[in-house]
């Protein structure tokens, strides 16, 4: 099956992409219960949705956040918890917004083009095993309805690695 993405017209408001982008993601995660491989296929599809500067995802290893799949700039590979958005996201447990990373305490600058960004952590059982980390190169790029869907595609991917778990509850 071919997995070509065209949307219905590139006029679409940005809740329309969301709205389309995510029925993708759920065909893709419907075929797959990896999450690597979910992870690259995300971070591929949020990346020609959107044009993102750099979107990808951190794993929770061994009490630290080490790089996984993602689309852009060479990164940063491995993030201390107390250390920027990344590190805050996973500590609060909840989305951050940074409409301006040069005000944020304790950014990390993978990119010096970077300029605002959204990580939404991934929790299973309580427990935060990775994070959706989208940088844009424009101030301010991203707002609630960035964060809804944005929660709603990290939900998908838990849901697509787990179920098996649940359903054998
Ligand atoms: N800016 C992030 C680091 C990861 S890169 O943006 C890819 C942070 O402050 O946690």
């Amino acid at each position: 099956m071919a997995h070509d993405i065209n949307f219905t017209t590139s006029l679409l408001s940005k809740e329309q992409r969301y709205t389309e982008t995510l029925q993708l993601a759920q065909h893709l995660l419907a075929e797959e219960n990896d999450l690597i491989a979910n992870m690259a296929n995300m971070a591929a599809l949020l990346r020609q949705a959107f044009g993102f500067f750099w979107v990808g995802f951190y794993r929770m290893v061994a009490g630290e956040l080490r790089l996984a799949p993602f689309q852009g700039t060479v990164a940063c590979t491995r993030i201390a918890l107390h250390r920027g958005v990344c590190g805050a996201a996973v500590t609060r447990q909840s989305t951050l917004v940074v409409p301006n990373v040069d005000e944020f305490e304790g950014h990390i600058a993978c990119s010096s083009l970077s300029k605002s960004e959204i990580v939404v952590p991934a929790l299973h059982r309580g427990e935060v095993v990775f994070v959706l980390d989208v940088d844009s190169d424009r101030l301010r790029e991203f707002d609630d309805t960035d964060r809804h869907f944005l929660e709603k595609l990290v939900a998908m991917m838990l849901a697509a690695t787990y179920q098996n778990e649940e359903q054998q509850k």
